[in-house]
């Protein structure tokens, strides 16, 4: 197969985790026979440097023209002037916006060799296998914003809305989802606060009694499914929650697989290209170091065979590559055991390479 895949490294780890990813897709590419033409991109900081903008004309065009889009993170401290006006988030925004990936996919797994790395004990923790679908181009990361006045009597607001339209298209993603694995769904809200919730609840409810009905329903308060991801992880299977919710929950599930570095995602639209991203940020106070963790990376390219490229086996051959240098002790700072050294990003990316290309992964 040939796929155009676009490259946008971004800032702080972003370049130094996405070219271990880029190291997978050309050691997958080698090794089973394809040809992916990869294209390099500027967003986020790194954009603003160059020319002025977080997400160029260009770089729009590269991703509108591309199968798929492999992203590191944006943002950090020489852009976090709160007066600024232009912010790298803005362009990962923009182009999930322009993009129409409205269905953020989040698989939250615990591999075996990690179970000790959790912040939960073992019995928590071993097994999880869950997915939160976050609703990733709506609601108040997009609404209207307003700063006004002066002094005590300055006011702030971020508006939040959604439209049923919005909310059936995603909960139809995460419900066939649903349908692929162990049928049930989590669907959370804030119902008892907000009235963006109340469509959200009504919405959902209609969607899956019409269309779903083999799939068991429940719905969750956020605050609760907080505690409920702390106290009984194994009982998720499908969580489908708006974008702000999804964006904080995401971040409490990574814990259970011991580190914010281990979560991948995949933003899927209506068939134009889909975007990949390790779910953690750009973290600059790693930066530059060749310490990160780049497995979020190389499991969002798992995800890019998987749903972009429809290479199933390909995909499957990266996740077990990343368990079994799992297994054989490889890990990153956040990761490594007491005692043992930690490995470096380069010698993480190496090593998941190794395990792919050698007889190790059953293919
Ligand atoms: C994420 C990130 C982004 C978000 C930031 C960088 C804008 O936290 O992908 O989870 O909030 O969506
Ligand atoms: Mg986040």
């Amino acid at each position: 197969m040939r796929a155009v895949i676009a490259v946008l490294p971004g800032d702080g780890i972003g370049p130094e985790v996405v070219a271990e990813g880029v190291r997978i897709l050309r050691a997958v590419a080698w090794h089973f026979d394809h040809v992916f033409e990869m294209e390099e991109g500027l967003i986020g900081g790194a954009a603003i440097e160059a020319t002025g903008v977080p997400l160029p004309n260009e770089t729009l065009a590269l991703c509108r023209r591309a199968d798929a889009v492999l992203l590191g993170a944006v943002g950090g401290a020489r852009w976090d002037d709160p007066h600024a006006s232009i912010r790298p988030e803005q362009g990962l925004l923009a182009l999930r916006k322009a993009l129409g990936v409205f269905a953020n996919l989040r698989p939250v797994r615990v591999p075996p060799a990690l179970v000790r790395a959790s912040s939960l004990r073992a019995e928590l923790v071993a097994g999880v296998n869950l997915l939160v679908v976050r609703e990733l181009t709506g609601g108040i990361y997009f609404g209207e914003k307003r700063r006004e006045g002066t002094g005590s009597s300055e006011t702030a607001s971020d508006l939040c809305c959604y439209s049923a339209g919005e909310i059936e298209r995603v909960v139809r993603v995460a419900a066939r989802l649903a349908r692929g694995r162990r049928r049930r769904l989590a669907s959370v809200d804030k119902a008892n606060v907000l009235e963006t919730s109340r469509l959200w609840r009504g919405t959902v409810t209609r969607v899956v009694h019409e269309e779903f009905p083999d799939l068991v329903l429940t719905h969750l308060l956020v605050d609760a499914c907080a505690m409920q991801l702390l106290r009984e992880p194994k009982n998720f299977d499908v969580i489908v929650t708006e974008n702000l919710f999804g964006d904080i929950l995401t971040d409490e599930a990574a814990m259970l697989a011991g580190s914010l570095g281990m979560l991948p995602s995949a933003s899927l639209g209506n068939g134009g290209p889909a975007l990949y991203e390790p779910i953690h940020g750009s973290a600059p106070d790693l930066s530059g170091l060749g310490v990160a963790n780049p497995v979020g990376t190389i499991l969002s390219v798992a995800l890019l065979l998987r749903h972009s490229l429809g290479l199933t086996l390909e995909a499957g051959a990266v996740e077990q590559a990343v368990n079994l240098a799992l297994r054989e002790g490889w890990a990153t700072a956040d990761l490594a055991s007491p005692g043992r050294e930690p490995c470096t990003t380069a010698v993480m990316g190496r090593e998941v390479m190794a395990a792919l290309l050698d007889e190790r992964v059953p293919v």
